[in-house]
C-alpha cells in the first residue's frame, strides 16, 4: 500500500510539473499542521511539509502573505466536519483513515501568484490576489496554498495583505447568504429594514457595511460595549443582546425585510416573528446542523435528515408568510471581484482586531476561542515582515 501511495505521489508530482506554467522549484515549506484533532495543543509547527501540488490545469499556487482565522478553524481543529470533508477530499475512500493529516487549517489568503496552471489565463505569476479556500482543501496557515483560479480574485490595490486577509471568508459567507440565498442586491436593497443578529464579529461587521453601502436601514444586536464600534461601521440602531428579553425590545421596532442570524441557539424561536409577513421577507441563519448531521449519520442520511429539517421549517414559516433559509459560505472569485469594487469605492473596509505573527498561530487560536470578536484575527504570512 505504501508503494502504491509513493507511486501516486510521484505521478501527481510529475503531473503538476506538466500542468504548471513554470517548474516548481521548492519541495518543502513551513506550515502549522494538525496530526490529529483536539485542543490547541494539537497545532504543530512543521518546518518541512510537502509543497502543495497543482492537481488540475485551472489551479494556481499562491505565496501566502497573510491569512486570518475564523470560527470554523476552531471547529475543524476539534474535528468538526472530519467525516464529511474527508468524503469530499477522497470520494472513493481509497486512502486509509487519517489520510487528511498533516492537515493545514486557515481559509483566508492574501498573497502573490507563484505558479499558474496552463488553463489559467486571468492570473499570472506575480499578481497580488486574495481568496477564501474551501474547507475540504489544505488551508492557508502555510507558506504556500493551492486554489482553483475561480476561487481567486485580484486583491484591492488600496489594502495591504494584512488588511485584505481579513475579508474573503466572512465576506463570501455574507455574500452567499444575502445575495445567493436571500436574493438581495444593490438595486433592491435601498430602504429595506435589515436586522443582523450578532453584528460585532467577522461576518457581522462585513454585513453591516455591505447592506449600508446598498442603502438599507440596519439594526444589529451586539454587546453594549460594541455599540460605538458597530455604529462607526454604519449601523443605524444597536440593541444589547445581553439585556433581558432582547426579543421584546426588537418587537417594539418596525418589522424587518431581512434577518441574517450569526448567533443561532434559540434565536429562530422568536426572530421570524420580527419579519414583515407576505412581503417576501426572509430569515437566513448561518448556524445549521448540516455538517454535524453528516458527520454523525454519514453523508446520505445526514443530508436527508437536514433536508427534512429545513424543508419542515420552510413550510411551517411559509404558512405565516415569511421565508426561512439556511446560509453557507461559498468560495467565489467573481463575488470577490464585486467586493473589490466596493472596497475601492471606500464603502467596505476590513476590520482587523489583532495581528499575530506566523510563530504565534496557537496564541491567535486562543484569542479567537476566547470569544468577543470585534472584527478579525489576522496572521502575518511567514517571511512577509509585519
Ligand atoms: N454556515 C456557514 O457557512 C458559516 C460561515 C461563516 C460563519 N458561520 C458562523 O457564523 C457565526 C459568526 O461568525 P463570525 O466569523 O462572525 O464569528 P466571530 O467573528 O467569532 O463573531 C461572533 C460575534 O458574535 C457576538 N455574539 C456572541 N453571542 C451573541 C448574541 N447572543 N447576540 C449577538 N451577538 C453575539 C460576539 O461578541 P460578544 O462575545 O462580545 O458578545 C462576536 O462579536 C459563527 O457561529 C460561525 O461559525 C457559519
Amino acid at each position: 500500500a505504501s508503494l502504491c501511495r509513493l507511486l501516486s505521489l510521484c505521478l501527481l508530482l510529475s503531473l503538476s510539473l506538466s500542468i504548471c506554467t513554470s517548474p516548481c522549484r521548492q519541495t518543502l515549506m513551513p506550515a502549522w499542521v494538525l496530526d490529529k484533532y483536539g485542543n490547541n495543543n494539537v497545532l504543530r509547527f512543521a518546518k518541512s511539509t510537502l509543497f502543495p501540488i497543482v492537481h488540475y490545469p485551472n489551479e494556481v499556487i499562491i505565496k501566502v502573505h497573510a491569512s486570518s482565522l475564523n470560527p470554523i478553524d476552531i471547529s475543524m481543529r476539534n474535528g468538526y466536519g472530519a467525516a464529511t470533508l474527508n468524503m469530499r477530499r477522497d470520494p472513493l475512500s481509497i486512502n486509509p483513515a487519517g489520510s487528511e493529516f498533516p492537515l493545514i487549517l486557515g481559509r483566508d489568503v492574501s498573497g502573490v501568484i507563484m505558479e499558474s496552471g496552463l488553463d489559467v489565463s486571468f492570473f499570472k505569476p506575480g499578481d497580488k490576489v486574495w481568496a477564501a479556500i474551501p474547507p475540504w482543501k489544505q488551508g492557508t496557515l502555510g507558506e504556500f496554498v493551492v486554489a482553483s483560479a475561480n476561487e481567486v480574485s485580484h486583491k484591492p490595490k488600496g489594502l495591504s495583505h494584512i488588511q485584505a486577509a481579513a475579508l474573503p471568508y466572512v465576506a463570501l459567507t455574507a455574500w452567499s447568504a444575502l445575495v445567493n440565498t436571500a436574493g438581495l442586491k444593490k438595486d433592491n436593497c435601498k430602504g429595506k429594514r435589515i436586522l443582523i443578529l450578532g453584528g460585532s464579529g467577522g461576518v457581522g461587521t462585513f454585513t453591516i457595511q455591505l447592506t449600508k453601502a446598498w442603502g438599507a436601514h440596519v439594526t444589529t444586536t451586539c454587546s453594549q460595549d460594541a455599540f460605538s464600534f458597530v455604529k462607526d461601521l454604519g449601523a443605524d440602531h444597536a440593541v444589547d443582546y445581553k439585556t433581558p428579553h432582547v426579543e421584546q425590545q426588537l418587537k417594539t421596532l418596525d418589522l424587518f425585510d431581512l434577518i441574517l442570524d450569526n448567533v443561532g441557539g434559540d434565536t429562530e424561536k422568536w426572530a421570524l416573528s420580527l419579519l414583515r409577513p407576505w412581503s417576501g421577507a426572509t430569515y437566513v441563519t448561518l448556524i445549521t446542523p448540516l455538517m454535524l448531521n453528516m458527520d454523525r449519520l454519514g453523508v446520505p442520511d445526514g443530508m436527508l435528515r437536514s433536508g427534512v429539517t429545513v424543508g419542515t421549517k420552510v413550510l411551517k414559516h411559509l404558512r405565516n408568510g415569511v421565508h426561512y433559509r439556511w446560509g453557507f459560505f461559498a468560495p467565489s472569485g467573481p463575488s470577490l471581484d464585486e467586493i473589490v469594487a466596493l472596497v475601492d469605492e471606500g464603502k467596505i473596509r476590513p476590520v482587523v482586531e489583532q495581528v499575530f505573527s506566523f510563530s504565534e498561530v496557537p496564541e491567535a487560536f486562543q484569542k479567537l476561542e476566547g470569544g468577543h470578536a470585534r472584527g478579525k484575527i489576522v496572521i502575518d504570512g511567514i517571511g512577509s515582515g509585519k
